[in-house]
């Protein structure tokens, strides 16, 4: 396992992270999940007080060093009181003295974002928590976002970023490069989409190029992400199979020319796009012979 920068402080975290949103109902193979990928070199563990999850998360690290815990306050929360609220039943939910990563989980309009930020500079301030993110936020959102802060960076912003969500590459990277704040790629399996039918034909083209590395597309598909400069992707498995699976990202590299391919392959390049529309074609076809009209 690698370790890249988060932000432009000297915090290491794992180039793969742990996501615990809605995880299976299965405890103890969630645990074991995330024990091993803890055992692999996984550093960081990133949950929400909306997941409901802070407290299995809690359980699983008692007792460990040197974990990174990142959480999130909800958009809802952004009054200065309510997010110093929250912060604290979060550590609470945890078990923790300090958290790690504290995010603004939604950009939220009809709060001041400088009466939030004053919120979240005061748990920096006070210990509650080390550094500050946010995630969901536009380029525009998260240059308001910087101009309210007064003391302390903002050191990421999680966004959704993967090979079908290219969203993040119209403007934000560049500017999230310039300004030195990580970006982490949740759903990095478009939420799991990427292994349904839709996306067949993508994941067929990717399982070919994962081929020459006896990989998976899974395994490719998180690489890409991983290999990418300020990108950390949060992957989230249920079990112990998927885990080991999502692991194998971390043992080997993707060489220029195929992370180009890669960069190239979007759904429609791919005719996922396409056999989606023929296949609405063919079902307006089928039901105009069925109804005779
Ligand atoms: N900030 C936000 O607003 C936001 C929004 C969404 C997500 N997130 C974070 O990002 C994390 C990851 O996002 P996501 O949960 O949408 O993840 P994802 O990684 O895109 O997809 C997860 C799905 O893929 C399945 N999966 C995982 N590994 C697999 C494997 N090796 N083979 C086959 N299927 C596999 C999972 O099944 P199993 O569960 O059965 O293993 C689950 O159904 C979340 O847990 C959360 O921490 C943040």
């Amino acid at each position: 396992m690698e370790y890249k920068l988060l932000g432009s402080t000297k915090e290491r975290l794992s180039e793969l992270g742990i996501g615990t949103w809605q995880l299976s109902r299965n405890r103890e193979e969630n645990e074991k999940a995330i024990n091993l990928a803890l055992d692999s070199g996984v550093n960081f563990i990133d949950t929400a007080e909306i997941y409901g999850t802070e407290n299995f998360v809690g359980k699983v690290i008692a007792g460990k060093r040197d974990l990174f815990i990142a959480t999130k306050v909800w958009a809802t929360h952004f009054r200065y009181e309510a997010v110093i609220k929250s912060c604290d039943k979060s550590l609470k939910n945890l078990g923790i003295r300090q958290i790690g990563l504290y995010q603004l989980h939604w950009p939220n309009s009809g709060i001041s974002i400088k009466e939030t930020m004053r919120a979240m500079e005061k748990l920096v301030y006070d210990g509650k928590i080390r550094y500050i993110g946010v995630s969901n936020f536009s380029k525009e959102e998260l240059k308001s976002a910087l101009e309210a802060m007064s003391k302390y960076d903002i050191v990421s912003n999680q966004v959704e970023y993967n090979i079908i969500q290219r969203v993040p590459e119209m403007n934000l990277i560049d500017y999230m490069k310039k300004e030195k704040i990580t970006l982490l790629a949740y759903s990095p399996f478009a939420h799991g989409a990427i292994f349904r039918k839709r996306y067949r034909k993508l994941v067929g083209r990717i399982d070919l190029i994962g081929k020459n590395y006896g990989k998976t597309a899974g395994q490719m598909l998180l690489r890409w992400l991983m290999q990418k400069d300020i990108v950390i992707p949060l992957t989230k498995a249920s079990n112990p199979q998927h885990m080991r699976e999502n692991l194998a990202a971390a043992d080997f590299n993707i060489n220029q020319k195929d992370m180009k391919i890669m960069d190239g392959l979007t759904p429609m390049n791919s005719n996922a796009g396409l056999s989606r529309f023929k296949g609405l074609i063919g079902g307006y076809v089928r039901l105009r012979s069925a109804l005779r009209f």
